[in-house]
């Protein structure tokens, strides 16, 4: 059998893949690598029978060295946002080597529209995308909609006063829950699609703030406002409550995303590579109630 490869293999979405590898997809664990930062997370695993290799994407040569042997490999893009222009050389570190490695099929997590994005980091994502594509390698990208995991970060605090200010105007978006987000990673690497794709894999619902209030409040069983407010407003607002810079510059810019329209497509492709619906909002929250209230 071909060997699967994961990288960010500790990350809550490369675990999910993991996960959805061995039990949804039925690959045996011999055919599976995880690779990691640090294999020493690994453990719990390795101890399943999942070969556990070193992989940064800072070392273009020991990511040679862990992709060696391997059919297909998904390429998780990583957290690196502090530093610009790190985290765009990290994935063309993570492409040269899977060529060189003699890697016969790529898949890569992307964002939806890297090309008109106004999110401050869709240019690692639009690069990445190009570098896969100069590379000449057969690929799979999988261009992931915003979670709906999201979400919990940000509305137990909203729902304790209240109030969600946000600048996102009449735009809609159509999230995706992380977990469906692995679900189709692992079914694309398992079984990748003819030919060189670029899938967009998105809820089946496009909801503004008001509609996403709604589901909120119904499942935390609390009221919650929409304070539609503007881009300055916002970033001054996140930037007093003390978040870092490039964080405040994130949050904003995908809001400024989601009002230019840029986040509200629906597509077909997340049911055509699992065979079933997205989790819809409402059901994630219900599922989620305790961190939601918490
Ligand atoms: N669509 C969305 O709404 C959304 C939301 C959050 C994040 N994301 C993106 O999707 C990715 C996975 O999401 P997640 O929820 O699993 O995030 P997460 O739990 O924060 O995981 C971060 C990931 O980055 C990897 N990473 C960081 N530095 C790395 C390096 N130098 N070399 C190789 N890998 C590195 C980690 O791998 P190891 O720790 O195993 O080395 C881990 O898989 C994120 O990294 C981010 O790019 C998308």
């Amino acid at each position: 059998m071909a060997k699967l490869l994961v990288t960010g293999a500790n990350g809550q979405l490369g675990r999910a893949v993991i996960r959805h590898l061995l039990e949804t997809v039925q690959v045996p664990a011999a055919d599976i690598v995880a690779a990691s930062r640090d294999t020493s997370k690994l453990a719990d695993l390795a101890a399943l029978g999942i070969e556990a290799r070193k992989a940064d994407f800072t070392d273009e040569a020991g990511l040679e060295a862990a992709f060696t042997g391997v059919e297909r490999v998904l390429i998780i893009s990583t957290d690196e946002l502090a530093v610009p222009g790190a985290r765009l050389q990290q994935h063309s570190n993570a492409v040269n080597a899977a060529k060189k490695a003699g890697v016969s099929h790529v898949l890569y997590t992307s964002m939806p529209n890297p090309d008109k994005s106004l999110v401050s980091f869709a240019p690692d994502h639009l690069g990445t995308e190009e570098a896969i594509k100069a590379s000449g390698l057969s690929y799979t990208i999988l261009r992931n909609a915003w979670y709906h995991d999201n979400y919990l970060m940000s509305m137990p605090h909203n729902l304790e006063g209240g109030k969600w200010f946000t600048a996102t105007g009449e735009g809609k978006v159509a999230n995706i829950s992380r977990d469906d987000c692995a679900r189709a990673a692992a079914a694309a690497l398992a079984n990748p699609p003819a030919g060189n794709q670029t899938l967009t894999l998105t809820g089946s619902q496009s909801l503004n703030a008001d509609q996403i209030a709604a589901i909120v409040s119904k499942a935390a069983g609390k009221p919650l406002d929409v304070v539609q407010v503007n881009g300055e407003q916002l970033a001054a607002g996140m930037a007093a409550a003390g978040l870092p810079d490039f964080v405040v510059r994130m949050l904003a810019s995908a809001d400024a995303n989601v009002a230019a329209g840029n986040f509200d497509l629906v597509t077909g492709d997340f049911k055509a590579l699992t065979g079933r619906d997205p989790q819809s909002l409402q059901a994630f929250f219900e599922e989620s109630r305790a961190a939601l209230v918490g």
